[in-house]
């Protein structure tokens, strides 16, 4: 049967992990070849190796611009072009803003939201000479929603959505489609800490319509579709999967926090 992606190239950042992952097993399974970008060499090494042929890892940190040119560069000599990307490299940190350390918060912000603008540059770059390309940039539903001791990643998040606006207008005439998924609560690495501390994910669950965490494959089913020929009209826009999360009130942070 024909994969939704067949003969595609796609370069993921943050892949050696969580949503990045699993946006790349999706993307094998539907025929593309990847290349995975990240700055954990281990979990890199795993992916690529579960991944056989079709997956090759470049170790980057999507700050460092010669890094990402590299990432790009990698798809084009080793795959031969690069049709579609999924920016999902980020973290957050947990603090107040009456508190909050300047170099962390620059940390985040830094990764979260000028990583991302690197990233589309270059993807963007090789798009555009070909005429056509589909990128999808990983948000939150914190890019909308307030977060007691998150505003770093928050705003971070609120900016990937504009940037992901600003993008599809500049490159829609080229053919180069931009996107955003805005995950609600993911079971990933970087909230395994909730299950340490149970209350938290419960209070994420609890807030959350559809009754469970998500989980990654929620996400990169929808990445397929926003880079698929079935999203070929869609660009610009943010969308949210979060079983309905966002209609309901932020768990409160600021408890567990003990403030
Ligand atoms: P994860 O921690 O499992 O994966 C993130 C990957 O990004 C890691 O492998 C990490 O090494 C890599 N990374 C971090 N900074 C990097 C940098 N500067 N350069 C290169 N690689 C870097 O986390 P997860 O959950 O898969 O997160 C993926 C994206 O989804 C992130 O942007 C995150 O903010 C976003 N997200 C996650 C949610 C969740 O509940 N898990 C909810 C909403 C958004």
């Amino acid at each position: 049967m024909a994969g939704r992606l067949d003969g595609r190239v796609a370069v993921i950042t943050g892949g050696g992990s969580g949503i990045g992952l699993e946006c790349a097993r999706r993307f094998v399974r539907e025929g593309a070849r990847v290349v995975l970008g990240d700055r954990n060499p281990e979990p890199l090494a795993a992916a690529t190796d579960e991944l056989g042929a079709d997956a090759i890892g470049e170790v980057v940190d999507v700050t460092e611009e010669s890094d990402v040119e590299r990432l790009v560069a990698r798809a084009v000599e080793h795959f031969g072009g690069l049709d579609t990307a999924v920016n999902a490299a980020g973290f957050g940190t947990f603090g107040f803003v009456a508190d909050h350390p300047v170099p962390e918060w620059r940390a985040v912000i830094d990764t979260c939201l000028t990583g991302v603008m690197i990233s589309v540059k270059h993807e963007a770059r090789v798009m555009r000479e070909a005429g056509k390309g589909a990128i999808v940039n990983i948000a939150s539903i914190n890019a909308r929603v307030p977060a007691e001791g998150m505003s770093a990643y928050c705003c971070a998040k609120a900016g990937v959505e504009m940037l992901t606006k600003c993008a599809a207008m500049e490159l829609g005439p080229a053919g180069v489609r931009v996107s955003g998924i805005g995950p609600g609560f993911v079971d990933t690495p970087l909230t395994a800490f909730t299950q340490v501390v149970p209350a938290i994910r419960e209070a994420y669950v609890a807030s959350t319509p559809l009754g469970r965490a998500g989980q990654p494959d929620d996400i990169a089913d929808a990445a397929v579709f926003l880079v698929s020929d079935e999203g070929r009209w869609v660009s610009g826009d943010t969308l949210f999967v979060d079983g309905a999360s966002m209609l309901k009130a932020y768990p409160d942070l600021h408890k567990f926090a003990g403030g």
